[in-house]
């Protein structure tokens, strides 16, 4: 199915109204609703306002698309922003709620996570991914040039980044592909080229090669990206 891209003047109203209504038919079919979250800048002010709307958080299950390898509280961690803009603002309950253990040596966080995925459900399809894209055309933390893009036997895997000089934990593509929904959330100004590159399917970069099998993918464009 041909990804859907929308433009948008109002980015983050538009990525709450997209992920609520998401939300709203998982519970209704399933009673769950299963939601992968991105990190990086651009989710934060999504997060901010989806904190501030009384929505049945206990059919949430969240979970990580990817982390960096630091402690919960370090700046660079996406569960502190996540936590800080929305789960501890919305009193989000800990049950609902699947960390990425970045504290942990990375290969067995790794695997603790796939692990924890598979006792919720196996397969575990999420209902929707939210991903985001750097100005390299990564998504998650499938970054050019890194071993997890050719991992096809795992969901979840620490990545050696060599621009970082560090490992990530990130979620693989035959994790990714079997989203019922992937959004990517694109707003920071200075991707264009990329951007044009990814949606002509240019498989040099990461974020072209997310490609849900019985799933569909929307691009949430704005800032002028
Ligand atoms: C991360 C993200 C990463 C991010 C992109 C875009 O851990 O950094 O998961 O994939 O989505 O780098 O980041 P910005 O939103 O900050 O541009």
């Amino acid at each position: 199915m041909k990804p859907e891209i929308f433009h948008t003047s109002s980015f983050v109203s538009d990525a709450v109204a997209l992920i609520v209504g998401e939300a709203e038919k998982a519970i209704a079919a399933r009673g769950v609703f299963r939601i992968a979250l991105s990190g990086g800048n651009t989710p934060r002010p999504v997060y901010e306002v989806l904190a501030k709307r009384d929505l049945p958080w206990s059919r949430w299950e969240i979970t990580f698309g990817d982390e960096r390898c630091v402690p919960p509280d370090d700046a660079q961690s996406n569960f502190r922003m996540a936590k800080n803009a929305w789960f501890e603002p919305a009193k989000i309950p800990a049950a609902n709620i699947l960390r990425m253990e970045g504290e942990l040596e990375p290969a067995a966080a790794a695997e603790k996570y796939e692990s924890a995925l598979l006792e919720k459900s196996s397969p575990y399809g999420h209902d929707l991914i939210l991903l985001g894209m750097g100005d390299d055309g990564h998504t998650a933390s499938l970054f050019p040039g890194t071993n997890a893009l050719d991992v096809q036997d795992r969901l979840v895997v620490a990545n050696y980044v060599p621009k970082f000089s560090a490992h990530r934990l990130t979620f693989t593509y035959p994790l990714l592909n079997v989203a019922r929904h992937v959004c990517f959330l694109v707003s920071s100004i200075g991707k264009e080229a990329v951007l044009q590159e990814v949606l002509a399917g240019n498989q040099n970069y990461p974020s072209a090669r997310v490609a849900p099998v019985d799933g569909h993918i929307t691009w949430l464009l704005g800032g002028g990206a």
